[in-house]
């Protein structure tokens, strides 16, 4: 951190909808197969957003659980920063409608959009507000609901994303311990290989728009999959870098949960053991901005992470984009 003050995470939490979409459920739906989607992802099912909710929706329980954890009441909140792919609307800022639900009526608020690596950059623009000591509580929050955004025709991406929220609350912590380091990065130049190309000032919506399904994702999977490999490697290789440390140091690795291979590919290169890396991918899919948090929530919960642990975050996506985090857990 560029500051005097140290921040760290004092509570978290997360949703998911409680309806289940399965790779036989999918099978139904377009020609594809279990064993496809498994071999190809490690994904077996995901989550749905329910009938008229939305990211505000998930990202509201995922905000309220958060506070339960920390013990924080919404009024004590200073700044919300929602990061998301699939925000409400393309304006008002989704991390305003949570701040009116749940009642946090002295926030700022506002949204981070940078596809799947959201978490990372929120929760390092959140820690400079803390380390700045402009603000002493700030709820950063990885929300989506892509399957609101996902053409549920198209084999090759309908089976990959699901819906979600995690959050976490930081504040000022102690020297030595909580966010340590972070990396952020992005190359632009692949802004094409995924996008929703329509309902943006680019090309705005309209009945060609929709007719030619340009509303939807759109992504060249197999040139994604070769970045993200290339740049889970070289984003770790930096943020341990940053703090000093080695690979041999983690003592968890939180990655962004797009493709089991990914992950898998991560782990034969820094040599981490299975059990040091949380993998959820199976359960909910890809949840964006939202797959960081929610598996370091679930890894805490299942007390997969300890006092002085080095957590290291990894993620990626659009734009493109991506971001690593180092934390010595408190
Ligand atoms: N079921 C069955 N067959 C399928 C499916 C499916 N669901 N999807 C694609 N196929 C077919 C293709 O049509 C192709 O058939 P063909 O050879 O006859 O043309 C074949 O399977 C192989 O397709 P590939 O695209 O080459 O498969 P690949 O092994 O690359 O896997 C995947 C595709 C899973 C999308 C992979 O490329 C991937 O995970 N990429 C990375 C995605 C990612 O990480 N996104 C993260 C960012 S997300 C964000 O920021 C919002």
């Amino acid at each position: 951190m560029y500051s005097t003050r140290p921040v760290k995470i004092a509570g978290m939490g997360y949703y998911v909808p409680p309806n289940v979409l399965t790779n036989f459920d999918l099978e139904k739906m377009v020609e594809t197969s279990d064993a496809w989607i498994r071999e190809r992802t490690g994904i077996r099912e995901r989550r749905l957003a329910g009938r008229g909710a939305s990211t505000s929706d998930l990202a509201t329980e995922a905000a309220m659980a958060c506070l339960r954890d920390a013990g924080v009441t919404a009024r004590e909140i200073d700044l919300i920063i929602v990061a998301s792919a699939s925000p409400d609307y393309l304006f008002p800022a989704t991390a305003c409608i949570v701040q009116h639900s749940i009642g946090a009526v002295n926030a700022a608020a506002f949204d981070m959009e940078i596809g799947c690596t959201g978490f990372i950059y929120a929760l390092a623009t959140g820690a400079q507000f803390v380390a700045a000591g402009m603000y002493r509580k700030v709820l950063v929050i990885g929300a989506e609901c892509l399957s609101r955004l996902v053409n549920w025709s198209d084999r090759t991406t309908c089976c990959l994303f699901g819906d979600g929220a995690g959050a976490v609350l930081l504040v000022e912590g102690s020297h030595g311990e909580g966010l340590v380091a972070f990396h952020l990065g992005a190359d632009g130049s692949g802004k094409d290989l995924l996008s929703l190309p329509a309902g943006g000032a680019r090309m705005p919506a309209s009945s060609e728009t929709v007719e030619k399904g340009l509303h939807y994702i759109h992504m060249e999977g197999k040139a994604v999959f070769k970045f993200a490999v290339k740049i889970v490697d070289a984003a770790v290789t930096k943020v341990l870098e940053k703090c000093g440390k080695t690979p041999q140091d983690i003592g968890v690795l939180i990655p962004h949960q797009a493709n089991l291979r990914i992950i898998e590919s991560a782990c034969e290169r820094f040599g981490i053991s299975r059990d040091r890396v949380v993998v959820n991918i199976d359960k909910y899919g890809n949840t964006s901005s939202a797959s960081v948090p929610i598996a370091m929530c679930e890894a805490l919960h299942e007390g997969r992470i300890e006092k002085g642990d080095l957590v290291v975050l990894v993620a990626f996506g659009a734009g493109l984009s991506y971001g690593a985090a180092a934390i010595i857990w408190s």
